[in-house]
This record gives structure tokens, sequence and C-alpha cells, in this order.
């Protein structure tokens, strides 16, 4: 299993040299977690495609970007942060009204296109796009912030995605790969990697005052059996 990334815990004065600490330490992907103080729960605004931008611009064409779009509007606006250097957009099942359009516009433009389902959301409404998809994101908080505690019950879900995902393989179909997103720490990340996660989303548990990303990673690595 892979980590990466979230930066919203991070202090944003200093994310240069923060992400580029993390790239120090062998992160090669980074998740940007955008809000529109619209669509998250509490309404919180994090940052748009200037900041993506940016990171692109200082951390070049190697690290692989994703966009985690908690907005209304993707539909509409994912092309601003294709713009902007994303190489992946992840929207909210809950948030698009016509996702295979969205995920064939994706394509088309050459980003790829990952879903993300909250921890209410049965995966059935993800199931059917499946084979058109390069990423399901399961939510393993309810998004909003960094920091939550991680929620169990989301076991099954993700169970349920590495198995469909293995048969889609095994017939020769896409390598969607599996992503999880809120609470993981090293304590529990050998746990969802049993699950059958791809790559996990680590924000507070990599990038926080306690200790460097390096050592963060490292416990986590150590975790894993790396
Ligand atoms: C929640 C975000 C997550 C989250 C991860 O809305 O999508 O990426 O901030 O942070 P931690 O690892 O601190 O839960
Ligand atoms: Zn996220």
């Amino acid at each position: 299993m892979e980590v990466t990334p979230s930066i919203l815990t991070a202090d944003f004065s200093r994310l240069g040299e923060t992400l580029e600490e993390a790239v120090a330490a062998g992160i090669d992907w980074i998740h940007m977690d955008v809000m529109d103080g619209n669509w998250v729960v509490n309404r919180t605004i994090t940052f748009g495609p200037a900041l993506i931008r940016s990171v692109r611009e200082r951390l070049g064409p190697e690290v692989t970007i994703d966009c985690h779009l908690m907005i209304t509007n993707a539909e509409e606006t994912w092309e601003q942060y294709a713009d902007a250097g994303a190489d992946m957009v992840i929207a909210h099942i809950e948030a698009v009204d016509d996702f295979p359009s969205l995920i064939e516009a994706l394509h088309g433009a050459n980003v790829q296109a990952g879903c993300v389902l909250n921890p209410a959301t049965p995966v059935d409404f993800v199931m059917s796009l499946l084979s058109e998809l390069d990423l399901v994101l399961v939510m393993s908080v309810v998004p909003g912030k960094g920091g939550q505690s991680f929620m169990p019950e989301v076991e099954a879900k993700v169970r349920a995605f590495r198995s469909a995902i293995d048969a889609q393989v095994a017939a020769g179909g896409r390598a969607t790969k599996l992503m999880i997103d809120g609470g993981i720490k090293d304590h529990n990340a050998a746990m969802v990697a049993e699950w059958g996660i791809d790559i996990a989303v680590v924000g507070s548990g990599l990038i926080n005052e306690r200790a460097t990303i390096a050592e963060n990673l490292g416990a986590i690595n150590a975790a894993l059996g790396k």
C-alpha cells in the first residue's frame, strides 16, 4: 500500500517546504482537498486551482497530483483543475448528476477519473461505473476537515470494491485503484492494507508537530512491513 499526503493540516504559509519534505521522504503522489465553502457539511473553504498550479510548478512533472473535489459543480469546473496540473480528478458520486459523462469528459482531456463516496453512501452507487474508473476513493470520515477519527464500519465497502476490482482485472478489465481517506495513521495502516487498499491518504498522521514527515512515514511503512 502506498501513502499520499493530504495537506489540510499543514501550515499553508510554508506549504512548498512541507511538500518538498514529503517528496524527499519518498512521497510521489499528493492529494489536494478542494472544498468550496458550500458542499461539505461544515461549509469549509480550502483552496482552488491557483494553489494546485503553484504546487505543480514547484514539484515538477514527476509527482502525481490528484484533486479531491468536495464542491457542488465539478461537472462545470473540473477543467480548471486539469489546466492547473492535476493528473487525476476525484469527484463525489453524491455531488454529480451524470457521472458517466464526467468520466468521458475527463478521459477525453487525458485526465484520470476518480469517484469518491461518503461513509453513508452504498457501494451500488459506484459499482456500475467501476469499469471506466481509474480510481475509487472510500471516505473513512465525513468529509470536511483533517484530524477526524477513522470509521471502521467502511470495511465491508472496501472489501466489496476489492473483490469487484479483482474480478474486473481477472476478466481483462481496468486495474482501478482503491484509495481510502480519513483517519489513517500508523496504528491502522496495516489493517486497511489487509482490506485491499492500494493507496491511503494520510493527513494529520503525516503532517503534524510531533515528528517529521520522514519519521511519520517511516512509522507507517514499518507498520506495513516495508
Ligand atoms: C477530509 C479530507 C481528507 C482528510 C485527511 O475531508 O478529504 O483528505 O483531511 O486527513 P486526516 O488523515 O487527518 O484524516
Ligand atoms: Zn481527501
